[in-house]
């Protein structure tokens, strides 16, 4: 397994090109699923987790080609050959349950390995059943699987309990074909699911109320195949925004949706970086009064849960208590014990975590538990005295498109090691 060795203490500084979203390419091209002919999806992400989703959509009957280069998927589907989606694939990535959305659509049925638990929390799929039984469905638990079936899709006024990314797109793709209205109240307003919202309206949906808690989608009877682009990794970009601030350099992230990371921009002015943006970019510098402050994790337009790992570790050196509260997930805090190696200051109190910033952090071998988890290490290691080694790489992997090369442009000593950790 790789690893990277980084050598702590250079200011990134220069530009850095956003890719395209993991988190809006994963169901939309699950949403292919949903018509006949060829897709083409443009800036798609050439990351781990899209090559895994690539093969869930395989093994149901999509044939594709993903030119990595160009950054284009062409995905074609003449028919859906198969309803299951065995455990091999699941476990390794939660979002395999967005294929039931598209099977309940097609074929009325859909049978899926139950999700386990991971390292960010226990991560139920409830809401997504609850929904998919208030669109008619029958749904039993058997051996590990979701067995999904259903006579006819029929639309339905459905409230999600609480706000789910995944149970909104997943129950919009089961939407878009039933007989009738459905109304989905409590929905996430998170630019994935309007994302993905965008893609299947432009197949033929009829869906409003897109970036709102209220969705209605009236049904139609087929969806067309369509070419489209998915919007910029407003994650990866904030990413970028809070390790150039960490590392007190003067970083612009390009090809950037600045609206997408409003929440993330303010807690960096909050924090005393002076932040600058334009129609596609944002730059971020440091300014002389950093001082702590309050980061609470909330569901969009909300500080993202995916950031607060990579704030925690740029908390380390804002002088002054920093205080970060994650409501999203209860135990996504596998970072800390990295980061209390390295020197950082921090307690955890239930779900708030008080950093004391200040102190420089010192190297020291560490290993990454899940993907932002990941970036927050090396963001910790881009800052810290002397040479740190990180293993367990391919969490990064997963969601960071050429995360070494990004940061080795800005300035950053980065290696990668090939075969280099266990
Ligand atoms: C999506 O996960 C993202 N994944 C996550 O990104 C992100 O952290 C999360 O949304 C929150 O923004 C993808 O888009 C593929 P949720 P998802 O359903 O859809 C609870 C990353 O690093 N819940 O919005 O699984 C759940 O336990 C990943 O890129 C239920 O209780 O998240 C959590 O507490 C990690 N029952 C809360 O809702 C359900 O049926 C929000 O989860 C569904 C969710």
């Amino acid at each position: 397994m790789d690893m990277y060795r980084i050598k702590g203490g250079t200011s990134l500084s220069g530009e850095v090109k956003i890719s395209g979203a993991k988190n809006a390419a994963l169901p939309i091209i699950v949403a292919s699923l949903l018509a006949d002919g060829e897709t083409v999806i443009k800036n798609v992400p050439d990351l781990k987790d899209i090559h895994t989703i690539l093969k869930v959509v395989q093994c149901l009957g999509a044939e594709y080609d993903f030119d990595t280069e160009k950054r284009t998927l062409r995905l074609r589907v003449d028919s859906i050959k198969n309803a299951e989606v065995p455990y091999e694939l699941v476990k390794t990535m939660r979002a395999s349950i967005y294929v039931m959305g598209p099977l309940l659509a097609r074929i009325g049925e859909a049978d899926v390995s139950l999700p386990g638990g991971c390292a960010i929390g226990e991560r139920p799929v409830d809401i997504h059943l609850s929904g998919f039984e208030a669109l008619g469905a029958t749904i039993n638990l058997e051996h590990g699987y979701i067995k999904a079936s259903i006579g006819n899709l029929q639309g339905a006024e459905f409230k999600m309990r609480t706000v789910s990314v995944g149970a909104t797109a997943n129950l919009m793709m089961a939407a878009v074909l039933a007989k009738g209205k459905t109304i989905l109240e409590n929905c996430a307003m998170e630019p994935d699911v309007v994302d993905l919202g965008g893609f299947l309206t432009a197949m033929g949906a009829k869906i409003s109320g897109l970036g709102t808690e209220r969705i209605e989608i009236e049904g139609v009877k087929k969806l067309q195949a369509v070419t489209y682009t998915v919007i910029p990794d407003r994650i990866e970009a904030g990413t970028y925004l809070i390790a150039g601030a960490a590392t007190k350099g003067a970083v612009t992230i390009t090809g950037a949706n600045p609206d997408h990371i409003a929440a993330c921009m303010a807690a960096l002015t909050d924090m005393g970086f002076m932040i600058e943006s334009g129609k596609d970019w944002v730059s971020v510098r440091p300014s002389r009064n950093f001082k702590g402050a309050m980061v609470r994790t909330l569901p969009y337009p909300g500080f993202p849960t995916d950031l607060q790992a990579p704030i925690m570790a740029l908390a380390t050196m804002v002088p002054g208590i920093n205080v970060i509260i994650e409501t999203i997930f209860e135990s996504r805090f596998t970072h800390v014990a990295e980061l209390r190696r390295m020197g950082a200051d921090i307690i955890i109190e239930g779900n708030v975590v008080i950093v004391k910033g200040g102190n420089k952090l010192s190297s020291a071998p560490i290993m990454m538990s899940d993907l932002r988890a990941g970036a927050a290490l090396v963001i910790a290691a881009l800052i810290a005295d002397g040479e740190t080694e990180i293993r367990r790489i391919y969490h990064c992997d997963r969601g960071y498109e050429q995360l070494d090369r990004k940061l080795a442009a800005l300035g950053a000593d980065i290696k990668r090691i090939k075969g280099g950790g266990l």
